[in-house]
């Protein structure tokens, strides 16, 4: 569990990598390292179009504070058309995170070969130092607090209308 208290707080990133570029490149580059520091679990995928719009959302539910994803570079997907995919539903989920009130600064999408091992790991230190100065996302006690609130509504309600039964 990552130090909650606000002087040792570190963010919580969740990476997807894609097997064959961004993957490569970061255990390459050592960056593999960083899987077991509190600050980026890897989730290696095998391709970025298999970054399902539910996978960004459970990560953030679950108290992550920045998701990135790491795909091939377009024309590079292995799959051909994968990180297209990808693409189009960043575009749909970046303008979701936005009603939900999620920064912009807390998602990101790279493009990053299996060569670039010093690309991706300027991108976790830049994207580390940002979500660190946005602070703690915090979405699990949100959620915990929202859920509260309708109980205490719904019992609120329940109780009105037992009332209005008896009268
Ligand atoms: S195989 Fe890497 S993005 Fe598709």
């Amino acid at each position: 569990m990552p130090d909650q208290n606000p002087t040792n707080w570190e963010p919580v990133i969740v990476a997807f990598f894609c097997n064959w570029c961004t993957y490569t490149a970061a255990d390459l580059a050592g960056v593999s390292r960083l899987r077991h520091a509190p600050n980026v679990r890897i989730v290696r995928i095998m391709c970025s179009g298999r970054v399902d719009p539910q996978f960004i959302l459970t990560a953030f539910a679950k108290g992550a504070d920045g998701v990135l994803i790491g795909g091939c570079h377009p024309g590079d997907c292995h799959y051909s058309e994968g990180n297209y995919k990808l693409l189009r539903r960043v575009r749909l989920l970046n303008r979701m995170l936005r009603d939900m009130g999620i920064e912009e600064k807390r998602f990101r999408l790279e493009w990053i070969s299996a060569s670039e091992g010093d690309k991706v790991k300027s991108v976790i230190n830049e994207m580390v130092a940002q979500v660190k100065a946005l602070g703690p996302l915090g979405l699990p006690k949100q959620y915990e607090e929202l859920d509260k609130e309708l109980e205490h509504i719904e019992q609120q309600s329940s109780g009105k209308e037992a009332h209005s039964h008896v009268g």
